[in-house]
């Protein structure tokens, strides 16, 4: 869940030498309920539930700490939910059909249904991370592979997810895009239709301020490969469900777009690894590549996960890849975590973007300052393109 993240009233991990202050979930809940979810109102209504029954929030101390948030839980709560459609809880639910709104009876049966699965819901608690692969973000993707290709004269490209969740991204070539003007009145026609490699294959709707896209694609994936800490398979029922279960209950369209791609991904198969050093896979991952193909390393909303310390040993790396092995680097995050390039200055992030949200696409290459390619929503909901068109 990239949506804004509101971080004061996250718990903080403990000083070494501070005694473990047990943490006070429902002000935690509560303020999540408050600031956090303003587009789900079940959501809201949860997490007011929850702050009042103390007892339900037990299980949030055997998070691990870097993952003790409402989000997590809130996945959890959902995972189970998905698991059993007839519960009293599901009705509420519309990611499994519930059409019951939030009500005076909800509270009773969210607390019959944590009791009834509590061993089920202490152990994804335990296991699981709040981990999206948001192939919306292709919607951008797509141009700036594009622009790359195009800018750089190099179509044939290999690309490299690092941070890759299940490795959705790398199906960027399979998806349809639609791109709207920014001002587009609902059902009016795209300005550019991206027709989607399968009938299947999810289409990903952007709202597009400034040059539009060439409609050819422009590049060719020779290569393509994911990396991840912890990938999730997306053909394993309980990762594919987790996936969805991330996803907030009343986002269908973000649920009907993650379902169809896992769907095309369970067919392609795209090679995703579990690497505690994606860089040393993508060193040799180098090394089999043939010479007339660029390969780009992609990653988008992952650096947030490193201390600064590791992010800045984590770039120097990629600098010595980019000079010494011609590597380009495309990066997607939040303006934080990614180097400022001189020419984009903060105040020029378009305003429907908070600081939180906002994603900025930067393109690098040895021995060029970075270019700023675009602004886009976390989702890809609209983007903002910086660079000269194609
Ligand atoms: C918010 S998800 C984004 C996934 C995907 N890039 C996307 O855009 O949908 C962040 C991912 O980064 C992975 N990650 C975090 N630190 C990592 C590291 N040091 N090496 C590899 N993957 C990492 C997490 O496991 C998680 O799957």
């Amino acid at each position: 869940m990239t949506a804004a993240l509101h971080l004061s009233h996250l718990p903080c991990p403990p000083g070494p030498d501070a005694p473990a202050a047990r943490t006070d979930w429902s002000r935690v809940f509560r303020a999540f309920a408050a600031e956090d979810c303003p587009e789900e109102p079940l959501y809201q209504a949860i997490g007011r539930a929850l702050a009042a029954q103390p007892a339900l929030l037990a299980p949030m101390d055997e998070t691990p700490p870097e993952q003790a948030r409402p989000n997590l839980y809130l996945a959890a709560l959902h995972s189970l939910v998905m698991e059993a459609p007839a519960s009293a809880l599901a009705a509420y639910f519309p990611s499994v059909g519930g059409t019951r709104i939030p009500d005076a009876a909800l509270p009773a049966a969210l607390a019959a249904f944590v009791e009834a699965h509590e061993p089920a819901l202490r152990a994804l608690l335990r296991r699981r991370a709040t981990q999206t692969n948001e192939i919306g973000r292709c919607a951008v993707l797509w141009p700036a592979l594009q622009h790359l290709a195009r800018a750089g004269g190099r179509p044939r490209l290999a690309l490299f997810d690092f941070g890759c969740s299940a490795g959705l991204n790398l199906g960027v070539d399979a998806y349809g895009y639609r791109y709207l003007d920014p001002q587009a009145a609902p059902g009016q026609a795209a300005r550019l239709e991206v027709a989607p490699a399968s009938s299947d294959a999810p289409v990903a709707t952007c709202r597009w301020h400034g040059a539009f896209p060439s409609p050819e694609p422009g590049f060719a994936l020779a290569r393509r490969l994911g990396v991840d800490l912890a990938p999730l398979q997306v053909a394993d029922e309980a990762d594919a469900r987790w996936l969805l279960a991330c996803l907030w209950p009343y986002d269908h369209e973000r649920r009907a777009r993650l379902s169809a791609a896992l769907g095309v991904a369970c067919r392609q198969r795209w090679p995703v690894q579990a690497a505690s050093d994606g860089l040393a896979v993508l060193e040799s991952w180098l090394d089999g590549l043939p010479a007339d193909v660029q390969p780009v390393l992609f990653n988008s909303w992952v650096l947030y996960y490193f201390q600064e310390a590791d992010r800045h040993r984590h770039r120097a790396r990629i600098e010595q890849l980019m000079a010494a092995r011609g590597l380009w680097w495309l990066s997607a995050e939040a303006p934080a975590h990614s180097d400022w390039p001189a020419d984009v200055p903060l105040a020029a992030r378009p305003e429907a973007l908070s600081a939180g949200s906002a994603t900025l696409w930067q393109w690098r290459r040895a021995g060029q300052a970075p270019q700023a390619l675009a602004w886009s929503h976390p989702h890809g909901r609209f983007a903002h393109w910086l660079a000269p068109a194609g």
